[in-house]
């Protein structure tokens, strides 16, 4: 048997340490909690796809009365970006979460499903994809969507 230790990489930010790109790229996600359909769990969250010929995709969350039919917005951002500009790398993805009246003092986590899709975006265009989780109090800043699931399962992996 042997064990192994898997580490991880992530920076905590404060607002006025993050650059001015970054910041408008979560401003663009904290904008977009205002649009979430979340009459379900009113739990609002914003995304936001930077892709590398400029461009700003937005989505957040679309719940369902038929629960699993919904997306969250980290997907419906990175789905929609696939749909309209399949040739361009997203270089950066920005996520924010607003409930009871204020945005959450600390990040949301992307959830796993979202965390696969991430991956396979990074993997697509052979590039690394920075992701920031905002938080009130912290801004996350992971350099690549790898540094949030170790042991990713990508195209490769289904050749055996
Ligand atoms: N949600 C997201 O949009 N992104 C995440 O990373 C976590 C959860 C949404 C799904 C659902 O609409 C609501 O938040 C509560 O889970």
């Amino acid at each position: 048997m042997k064990e192994y230790n898997l580490t991880t990489k992530m920076r905590a930010y404060k607002w006025d340490e993050l650059t001015e790109d970054q910041r408008a790229l979560v401003s663009v996600a904290k904008e977009q909690t205002k649009h979430s359909y979340c009459p379900y769990s009113h739990f609002h969250v914003g995304a936001a796809a930077k892709l590398a010929n400029g461009e700003v995709i937005r989505g957040c969350n679309q719940e369902n009365a038929a629960y699993p039919s919904g997306l969250c917005a980290e997907r419906s951002a990175l789905f929609a970006a696939g749909a309209q500009y399949p040739d361009q790398p997203v270089e950066r993805l920005a996520i924010a979460c607003f409930t009871d009246g204020h945005f959450t003092k600390e990040p949301g986590s992307p959830c796993g499903a979202c965390r696969q899709v991430m991956i396979e975006t990074e993997h697509r265009y052979g590039g690394k994809m920075e992701v920031l989780l905002y938080g009130d109090e912290a801004t996350y800043v992971f350099d690549s969507a790898a540094d949030l699931l170790p042991l990713i399962f990508v195209s490769e992996n289904l050749k055996g």
